[in-house]
């Protein structure tokens, strides 16, 4: 984004949530495959600085903003030191407007190292922890290439949910060696001990990840492919029962628990992408046209994003304005994860066509007779059965 473009940028109703990615991690999971990198020094002035003036250059092209959330993800934001995160939120007050209910929220390792800084990251103003938990079993932590063991894990709840208002943690299953029943007990632990969300993700083998070569050479007992839809059938049905019912894939939530930040992203809302690798969407408007959405996305190695923010103030690898049947596909992708499924009103607002334009009446007619699809209350949503084949119904809605 230049200069020139400077005054263009426009309010998506003037709401703003900020991502912010801190890439460095302790060690590597064999399964993960997120921009996160292993260092064996990290210069945290340097960080600092660049991450501030990473800020403050988009601060200038997008003035008059309320912001309504701030996300800390990583990697393992938990490393950082808690005083980077003071200046970062203090910066953004003073960039911007913030909600009254601002949520800031922190990923953190629950190792017991990590665990003694939440006091500070609560003092710095982080108000929402969420743990990378993974598994509530030893066996099944040293398998995924954790630092931490149960007891630790269960101590980092326990100490997230005494300093923070509001708290969170994730479990992968449907892992190695895992059976329904096995997991079924790990939920109701997970159930006893969560306060209003969870997030639960279904193992996935990423491509170029350690657990991709020994699924290759047959060394990774994953349950059979035709279990994973009864593992996520037990899940919502738990959840569901527990009352932290899925309000989108892989998150789970008790009435107004839901992670708002995220929720920026499933509502095609505008958001701020700060640090490598991170993606921004952002509103502009254009002479004369009709208002346009720009991608932004930052470099995603460390090194080349900290030299880029030096040379030029910011880390863009690419900015381009979306076509409409980007936007079209995009808000979607996102918005038929979620429970309340994509607005219409809204649709048209994001896309500027009217979803009868946007997707051919005859596919959609039969997505909605057989039942993978609903329309209600002036919004289209996936139904149960929908949203347990949810990619292949994305292929045929927008093909
Ligand atoms: C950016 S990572 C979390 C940050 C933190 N470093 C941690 O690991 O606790 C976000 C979450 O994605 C999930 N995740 C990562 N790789 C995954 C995979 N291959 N399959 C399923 N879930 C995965 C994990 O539950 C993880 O906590
Ligand atoms: S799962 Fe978390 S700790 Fe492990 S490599 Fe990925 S980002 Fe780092």
């Amino acid at each position: 984004m230049g200069a020139a473009e400077a005054a263009e940028y426009v309010a998506d109703r003037g709401r703003l949530a900020v991502y912010i990615h801190w890439p460095f991690c302790r060690s590597k999971c064999p399964y993960c495959d997120f921009n996160s990198h292993v260092r064996e020094a990290v210069d945290a002035a340097r960080w600092r600085a660049a991450l501030l003036r990473e800020l403050d250059h988009f601060a200038t092209q997008l003035p008059g903003r309320l912001v309504t959330s701030v996300f800390f993800g990583g990697g393992t934001p938990s490393l950082m030191e808690p005083q980077i995160a003071a200046a970062l939120i203090e910066r953004i007050a003073n960039h911007w407007s913030v909600a009254d209910d601002l949520e800031v929220t922190l990923e953190a390792n629950p190792t017991s190292s990590e665990a003694a800084n939440f006091r500070a990251f609560r003092a710095a103003g982080v108000n929402r922890i969420s743990l990378g938990v993974q598994a509530l079993d030893d066996a099944a932590l040293r398998l995924l290439g954790r630092e931490h063991d149960r007891a630790e894990a269960t101590r980092a709840i326990a100490l997230a949910q005494r300093v923070a208002p509001r708290t969170t943690f994730d479990l992968i299953y449907a892992r190695p060696g895992q059976t329904l029943a096995a997991w079924r007990a790990e939920l109701d632990e997970a159930l006893a001990i969560a306060e209003g969300h969870l997030s639960l993700y279904q193992l996935t083998i990423e491509k170029g990840t350690p657990f991709h070569a020994l699924q290759r050479a047959g060394s990774l007992a994953l349950p059979p492919e035709d279990q994973a839809a009864a593992f996520f059938e037990v899940t919502q049905d738990v959840t569901e029962r527990a009352g932290l019912a899925a309000y989108e894939i892989s998150n789970h939530a008790a009435p107004g628990q839901e992670c708002r930040h995220n929720l920026s992203y499933w509502r095609y809302e505008d958001y701020l992408g700060v640090g490598p690798g991170a993606h921004g969407r952002l509103s502009v408007a254009r002479a004369g046209g009709e208002p346009a959405l720009m991608a932004i996305r930052n470099h995603a190695k460390p090194e080349t994003w900290l030299e880029a923010v030096q040379r030029d103030s910011h880390g863009n690898a690419e900015t381009h304005a979306l076509a409409r049947d980007e936007r079209v596909e995009e808000m979607l992708m996102m918005g038929l994860r979620l429970g309340e499924g994509v607005s219409l009103a809204r649709f048209r607002e994001r896309t500027g066509l009217s979803f009868e334009r946007a997707v051919p009446p005859a596919r959609l007619a039969r997505l909605l007779e057989a039942g993978f699809l609903e329309m209600s209350e002036g919004a289209l949503r996936t139904t149960p059965k929908g949203r347990a084949v949810l990619n292949t119904l994305l292929a045929e809605l927008l093909t």
